[in-house]
């Protein structure tokens, strides 16, 4: 078979879906899967996670075809929406969550004056995403006056956090909570002279526009929206944690505000549920030494495994052959059946550096141990999460994808 290729393990992806859920279902009651598409958006994987009943959050118009036909609730993220991308969004019944006034602005053109659910997104640490707490009295009150009702406040913070980063995000995520609360609750009662307050002049501000509010309604908290971030598998077991750990983190944080609004909340995951749902099968091609160092040139480099994908890549040999017998009519005997290296066949182990093909200086993988020779096949676990979606074609074309075939790939 031509290298390099992904494989995709479907079962795997079906067992994380399902982990999650269950998580969900313990420590969240209600709540909306919306997996995050970028992530990877093979079409055999979007179809999986349909059947078992994913929603989608969608980062761009390709993105949103990608799943016009799935009826759930669908959501569409970015800080650069353009009118055409909202106008499918709005089409497709997606839940936009707006990242700026800009945004706003163009979707108030295109309801003209109709009414509309949007959810819009906060950024509680300086970045190019969302609004900051203190734009958020002139975001409300321009969707009061423009017949757009929030319904979802969206808070994505990061990926492959830490139990610690995820636990500083949600204290964050509290305290907007607690400080914007008579905001967004819409309870207050008349309030017009701060000068007998003790009020600061700030709170004075949220309160008396929280009056506002009320009367005109535009504020209906329905979802907390917390984004991605969990790591994915091979990560949490380096950090000594499980999934379940950051579940309780969530209810330990989140529960009371949840029943007081009455919301559910919105989880984006992306590496989560697909880091270890693939491999990617690579070839030597080269074995060469120079300056002291053995390399071993593989036919998928940086091109394939990106570093920005923040992923731990694990390589293994596959290179010992034995003719497949379980299965002869369908693979016309010539298929081969792969096996890990067992290292007792071996020489002396030595060191490689594994590098890839590209013309740049910068391709190296990492360094493996053991023996390796040219057409040996390399497997490389956990490369699921954004490498397929950020592949690039340079010199070379994206690898393909193929579908798990249990009885062939044993390694
Ligand atoms: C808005 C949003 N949601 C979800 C995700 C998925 O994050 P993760 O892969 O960490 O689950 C991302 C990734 O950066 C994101 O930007």
């Amino acid at each position: 078979m031509q290298t390099p290729y992904f494989i995709f393990k479907p079962e795997v992806l079906e067992k994380n879906f399902n982990e999650l859920k269950s998580l969900c279902d313990k420590y969240l009651n209600n709540y909306v899967v919306a997996y995050s598409l970028k992530t990877n958006s093979y079409h055999e994987l979007i179809k999986t996670l349909n059947s078992l009943g994913s929603h989608f959050e969608a980062a761009s118009l390709d993105e949103i075809n990608l799943v016009k036909n799935i009826k759930r609730l669908n959501i569409l993220n970015g800080p650069a929406k353009t009118e055409e991308e909202l106008k499918v969004a709005l089409n497709n019944k997606s839940l936009i969550n707006a990242d700026s006034f800009s945004e706003l602005d163009k979707i108030i053109k295109i309801i003209e004056g109709k009414k509309l659910e949007i959810g819009i997104r906060i950024s509680l640490k300086e970045s190019k995403f969302g609004f900051d707490e203190t734009q958020l009295k002139e975001v409300f009150e321009k969707c009061n006056k423009n017949n757009l009702k929030i319904i979802s406040l969206h808070f994505h913070c990061g990926t492959q956090l830490s139990l610690k980063e995820y636990e500083n995000n949600l204290i964050k995520i509290s305290k907007f909570f607690e400080k914007q609360d008579k905001i967004l609750l819409q309870n207050i009662e008349s309030f017009d002279k701060p000068q007998n307050s003790k009020l600061s002049k700030k709170d004075f501000d949220a309160i008396s526009f929280g009056n506002e509010v009320k009367s005109k309604s535009s504020i209906d908290i329905k979802y907390i929206n917390l984004g991605g971030g969990f790591p994915e598998k091979l990560k949490l077991k380096n950090l000594g944690c499980n999934l379940e750990d950051y579940f309780k983190l969530l209810t330990e944080y989140l529960d009371k505000i949840k029943k007081k609004y009455n919301v559910s909340i919105i989880l984006e995951p992306g590496r989560v549920l697909v880091a270890d749902a693939f491999d990617l099968i690579t070839k030597v091609i080269t074995i060469k030494n120079n300056f002291d160092e053995t390399y071993a040139i593989l036919d998928a480099g940086i091109n394939v495994l990106p570093k920005v994908t923040l992923s731990n890549y694990k390589f293994s040999k596959l290179n010992q052959f034995k003719e497949f017998k379980t299965n002869p009519d369908r693979l016309d005997g010539k298929e081969k059946l792969l096996v890990n290296d067992n290292s007792k066949f071996n020489k002396k182990k030595q060191e490689y550096i594994l590098a890839g093909p590209l013309l740049f200086n910068n391709d190296i993988l990492g360094r493996f141990h053991g023996n390796l020779k040219e057409n040996d096949l390399i497997k490389v676990e956990n490369v699921g999460a954004y490498c397929y979606n950020l592949a690039w074609e340079i010199s070379y074309k994206k690898p393909r994808i193929d579908k798990k075939d249990k009885n062939i790939f044993k390694g």
